[in-house]
């Protein structure tokens, strides 16, 4: 069998890691278009992930039997439909169900519609009007904070949570006008109640009927300790039993993942492959703050680590929308992914740099090293080739452990400029979470 996955970032290598180290079947694995970690497992192909009348020709050739897409590019470009429409499988949501993430507008009238709890919100198709909008003060008094979103896909780069009115009508202009986001991803923007609360990432993978949650991640934003300065992709992840307790996680299974599913299928998407479900955990209980209908990066290394079961027959099975047939193990630990970035990043960063370090500590006990933007010299050395440059990543008995075994390995790996986050796993203090009802 052969198996092709889409993307060339950290989390596609922590996929073909999983795939083989779970899997009991011999199986061929393929990734468009990787990077030079992944080189390591898997046969690369470059065709970038948004080609995707090339992927499917490749998929086609090869006799692939089954394709997998990391990143929401494609996803939200059709490349479902496309390889459907050619009788090839692959999982992931169609080109409606990838609205979800897409748009945010759709993604919030979609959980109006369904009765999904989330901030409340007001769309606007102008910065004037959505300037007036925060004129007429529906969102407070001047001094109360308020979040100004770009309705579609800006790389993280498309939400300013706003301390102030003014602060958030300044967001306006640059979002809509500033020319850093795409055009058509500003065409609309969306103004936001501002939630106060613990954040958790949950994911879930579904084949359309069935559903499997994952173990609950939290992650870090901002490339400063303290969570401070710049927003990046994610300096770093953890999966813990403190994330999300029991009773919690019942209520938003109930609350937020079944009309999700039960509301995409309903109107018509039923929703296959994994589903993120960002959420802000408010005194007023849990919030949706938006989907992603993807993996996340750098959540997937730190809940991949802990799977016990073959990945390759979970992405069978949500082909086949058998997932129902399987039950998923996870191990019983915690679990820590911390990023190592280039210099400058997420400015303008440094590339070509030689990493030290690499090759000794390749097979340290419980410790992956997943690669996001390395390449290899001419000379054979592993070089940074990107922003995020590798993410280390450990289980443990307890998370204290997991970011042990991390920060053991990674004083081993050096380039010049090289930067990480230190503080992984350690959370500010926040208003107290919900308790459940
Ligand atoms: N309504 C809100 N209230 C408070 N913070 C928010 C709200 N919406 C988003 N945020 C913050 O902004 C971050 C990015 O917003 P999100 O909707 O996840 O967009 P994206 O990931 O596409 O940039 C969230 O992780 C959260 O920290
Ligand atoms: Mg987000």
């Amino acid at each position: 069998m052969r198996i092709l996955i889409i993307g060339s970032g950290g989390r596609e290598h922590a996929i073909l890691w999983s795939l083989v180290k779970t899997t009991r079947h011999s199986l061929k694995f393929y990734c468009a278009p990787g990077n030079a970690g992944i080189a390591q497992l898997a046969r690369c192909i470059a065709i970038p992930v948004t080609d995707i009348a090339a992927l499917a020709e490749f998929a086609t050739t090869e006799m692939i039997d089954l394709t997998f897409v990391g990143p929401e590019a494609p996803l939200a470009a059709g490349i479902v439909d496309e390889f459907e429409r050619r009788g090839l499988t692959i999982v992931g949501p169609s080109w409606a169900a990838a609205r979800l993430e897409a748009s945010k507008s759709f993604a919030k009238q979609f959980m109006s519609r369904h009765g999904i709890p989330t901030a409340r919100f007001k769309l606007a198709s102008s910065a004037a009007e959505a300037v007036d909008i925060l004129a007429r003060g529906e969102f407070g008094p001047p001094d109360t904070p308020v979040v100004v979103k770009a309705d579609g896909l800006a790389g993280g780069k498309g939400v300013v949570v706003a301390r102030s009115r003014s602060a958030a009508q300044e967001a306006v202009h640059e979002i809509m006008e500033g020319g850093l986001i795409d055009r058509q991803a500003a065409e609309q923007i969306l103004i936001e109640e501002a939630l106060r609360g613990r954040e958790v990432s949950l994911l879930l993978f579904s084949d359309g009927l069935n559903y499997s949650i994952m173990p609950a991640a939290r992650d870090h934003k901002r490339i400063g300790e303290g969570d401070t300065g710049p927003n990046t992709g994610g300096m770093g992840a953890i999966t813990d039993n403190s994330v999300l307790d029991a009773g919690l996680l019942a209520r938003i299974i109930r609350g937020v993942v079944e009309p999700t599913l039960s509301g995409a299928a309903a109107e018509g998407f039923p929703f296959r492959g994994v589903l993120f479900i960002g959420l802000m955990l408010t005194s007023d209980g849990p919030r949706v703050l938006e989907y992603n209908v993807r993996f996340g990066d750098p959540e997937t290394q730190a809940i991949l680590v802990r799977l016990q079961t073959d990945l390759a027959e979970i992405f069978f099975a949500m082909a086949r929308r058998t997932l129902a047939d399987i039950k998923l193990e996870w191990t019983n630990e915690s679990s820590a992914c911390v990023v190592l970035a280039s210099g400058g990043y997420p400015g303008k960063y440094e590339s070509g740099a030689v990493i030290m370090g690499l090759n000794e500590c390749a097979d340290e006990d419980r410790v992956q090293i997943f690669h996001a933007g390395t390449a290899r010299s001419s000379s054979g050395e592993w070089i940074t080739a990107g922003g995020r440059v590798l993410g280390v990543t450990a289980t443990g008995e307890d998370l204290a452990q997991a970011l042990a075994r991390d920060y053991r390995l990674i004083s081993k790996v050096h380039w010049q400029g090289m930067q990480y986050r230190r503080d992984i796993g350690s959370f500010l203090s926040e208003p107290p979470t919900v308790s459940n009802e």
